[in-house]
């Protein structure tokens, strides 16, 4: 097929069949489309949009572009959870073993950071040991055996994606919803899963950072993943703030590990709650969303997630003693404080540039090539809603000698905003849209 009539097509506002888009995904992934025109047509969906029919046909061609793995061998619902990105959103590190110990079975692919934003294998890399890298046999053997994985994107899932990730990045075509919604679920579905819970985050650290564009961005997805045949459904949860008070690797596993034993409280654990509640009612364990929380609950106060959690990291050859020793983790050698310049009420922060501090002190990538730290990072020790004195601590730098603290200073010296006025937190969860059946 001709791309030019494609294109032409699309620019033209009509809608693209089957087969048009099929050769699209075909062209990109064999290479046989030259940028230029993969480009024009990516600006040309930015603009004209695309219907439900045609975002579940890209999302199927693009899944298909490469390896789809076949789940089919572990037993019962195979639930998986995403987030659109977050700050100090360690979510998957405290559900993935929470969920597996109240009887779901989490055979979970992951991502490293991008952007601001962390990941989650580059969180579990900071575990003396572990590995990420799993051959599908042994994948599937560990669900079978202790309910719970978590490893590497294998490098042909969903290869069209990249290319086309790589593309909209530098031709000012991120913020597409069609051209998102793909990218998500063309790689879930390549993943195998049965069921996902989808955490699109909204706020100054969000991919779409207003609420109506993440509310439309949760439907969209929930209405076109539920069209491919597999339950998706999706939380809108606030990213205005980080989401956990530890940015950074070592730091973010941490704090899972915290909020397992019982010790930490607040957002982090809300949202991990909610969000587990919705992947125990798409696994059909539990009744709704209330006997989810439930069911969590007491896991978490009986120890069994912290006990799925050690499991999980013995079988990928990890020290499960970290979950008891939280010293054997690795541990930056500098501490800094940044200090509040003014008194009052904390009422907003710039939650991507605080990521980035965190990348630029070592814990994220610049360049796609950097190593990270796993021990860098920072504590925050302030939220929005707080009253803050003038020189009281707002954050706790943890830097090592190749930090760019500098750098990670300027850009928290204007991330955080106060008023005189008493400031609220802001609301943590703003919808849930569930599974259309
Ligand atoms: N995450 C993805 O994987 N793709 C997008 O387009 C946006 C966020
Ligand atoms: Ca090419």
């Amino acid at each position: 097929m001709d791309p030019v009539k494609i294109i032409a097509r699309k620019r033209d506002g009509l809608e693209l069949t089957r087969d048009e888009i099929q050769s699209f995904v075909t062209g990109v992934t064999r290479n046989s489309w030259p940028d230029y025109q993969i480009a024009a047509l990516l600006m040309a969906i930015r603009l004209a949009g695309m219907t439900s029919r045609e975002t579940v046909d890209l999302t199927m061609a693009m899944a298909a572009s490469g390896d789809l793995l076949d789940l089919s061998q572990i037993t019962g619902v195979k639930v998986d959870k995403h987030s659109t990105g977050g700050v100090g959103d360690t979510t998957t590190l405290i559900l993935a073993p929470l969920v597996a110990a109240c009887g779901a079975k989490v055979a979970k692919m992951s991502g490293r950071g991008l952007g601001h934003t962390g990941g989650t294998l580059d969180k579990l890399e900071s575990i003396p040991g572990f590995s990420v890298s799993l051959t599908r046999e042994a994948f599937i053997r560990q669900v079978n055996d202790i309910s719970v994985a978590v490893i590497g994107q294998t490098a042909d899932l969903a290869p069209a994606d990249k290319v086309l990730y790589a593309l909209r990045d530098v031709t000012a075509t991120v913020d597409s919803l069609p051209l998102i919604v793909s990218s998500i679920l063309s790689k879930k579905i390549a993943a195998g899963c049965d069921a996902v819970v989808l955490d699109v985050k909204t706020g100054s650290g969000a991919i779409i950072p207003t609420l109506e564009g993440s509310i439309e961005l949760a439907r969209t997805m929930v209405e076109i993943g539920c069209k491919t045949g597999r339950r998706f459904s999706a939380l809108v949860t606030d990213m205005d703030q980080p989401l956990g008070n530890y940015i950074g690797n070592a730091l973010e596993f941490e704090e899972a590990v915290r909020v397992l034993r019982g010790e930490v409280t607040g957002p982090l654990r809300d949202v991990s709650m909610e969000l587990g509640a919705q992947m125990l009612l798409s696994a059909g364990i539990a009744s709704d969303a209330e006997d989810g929380k439930n069911r969590l609950e007491s896991a978490l106060a009986s120890g069994q997630g912290l006990e799925k959690l050690r499991a999980m990291i013995a079988a990928q050859s990890g020290d499960p003693r970290v979950v008891d020793d939280l010293s054997l983790l690795p541990q930056a050698p500098g501490r800094e404080s940044v200090r509040a310049a003014r008194s009052g009420y904390l009422c907003g922060m710039r939650t991507g540039d605080i990521g980035n501090a965190a990348r630029l002190l070592g814990a994220g990538r610049i360049h796609k090539e950097d190593a990270i730290d796993p021990s860098v990072g920072l504590i925050m020790r302030a939220r929005i809603g707080d009253y803050v004195e003038a020189g009281q601590e707002l954050c706790v730098l943890h830097t090592s000698p190749a930090s760019d603290v500098a750098g990670a200073r300027a850009l928290l010296d204007g991330a955080f905003s106060f008023s005189d006025t008493a400031a609220d937190p802001p609301k943590l969860i703003h919808a849930i849209i569930e599974a259309e059946r």
